[in-house]
């Protein structure tokens, strides 16, 4: 990073290195997804699962962008073991409020990385009898291809590096970014 680097850097949030997506790129993709999600779920009605935290930012914006009725439940799951890579092991911290049996239920998730815990996820949900079970994550990483789980809507492909901003978070910080980006090494220190 040079001096201009430093200045811009200063001007975004301090602690930020690099934008992999700006906030306009995320409301153009939340658009697209939306018209995507509306043709497909046409004259029905969508259970949207939001998988807490990080996924809060992405299921306000989608959820208002879409024109077919919905209803919003949510989900919070942890996975066991290391912190900074997923272990496959999840443990429910909030399930849902209400059966899914039947509904067409879409899915939606912040970041896709290993794919072990959203895996596990749809194995849990599937287990429920709903009519339909699609996923939609706004973000993926290149270890995601490994893990053989269907991702209906993508929003988009980025490097494997760790990343925060709408939604996502480094020791529940940054979540309310307005675009994604990855921390310079002294924000990482500083709360490591
Ligand atoms: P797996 O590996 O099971 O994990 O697909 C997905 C979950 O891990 C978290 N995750 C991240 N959180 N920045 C974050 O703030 C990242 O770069 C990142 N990568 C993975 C996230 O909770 C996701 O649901
Ligand atoms: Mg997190």
């Amino acid at each position: 990073s040079n001096p201009t680097d430093e200045s811009a850097r200063a001007r975004i949030h301090p602690d930020i290195d690099d934008i992999l997506v700006s906030q306009e790129e995320i409301a153009a993709k939340i658009a697209e997804l939306a018209a995507r999600v509306d043709a497909d779920y046409a004259g029905r009605e969508i259970l949207l699962v939001g998988v807490l935290k990080g996924a809060v930012m992405v299921m306000a914006d989608l959820s208002r962008a879409l024109s077919v009725p919905i209803t919003m439940d949510f989900m919070a799951v942890s996975s066991y073991g290391s912190t900074t890579s997923s272990s496959g092991v999840v443990r429910i911290l909030k399930d849902l409020d209400r059966s899914i049996e039947g509904r067409d239920v879409l899915v939606v998730e912040d970041i896709i990385d290993s794919g072990l815990t959203l895996s596990w996820l749809l194995k849990n949900l599937r287990s429920r009898g709903p009519a339909s079970l699609e996923v939609l994550a706004l973000f993926r990483k290149p270890e995601a291809i490994t893990v053989d789980v269907d991702l209906r809507y993508v929003g988009f492909d980025i490097p494997s590096a760790f990343v925060v901003g709408y939604g996502l978070d480094y020791a529940e910080h940054y979540r309310t970014l307005p675009f994604v980006g990855t921390l310079t090494p002294e924000a990482i220190a500083r709360r490591a």
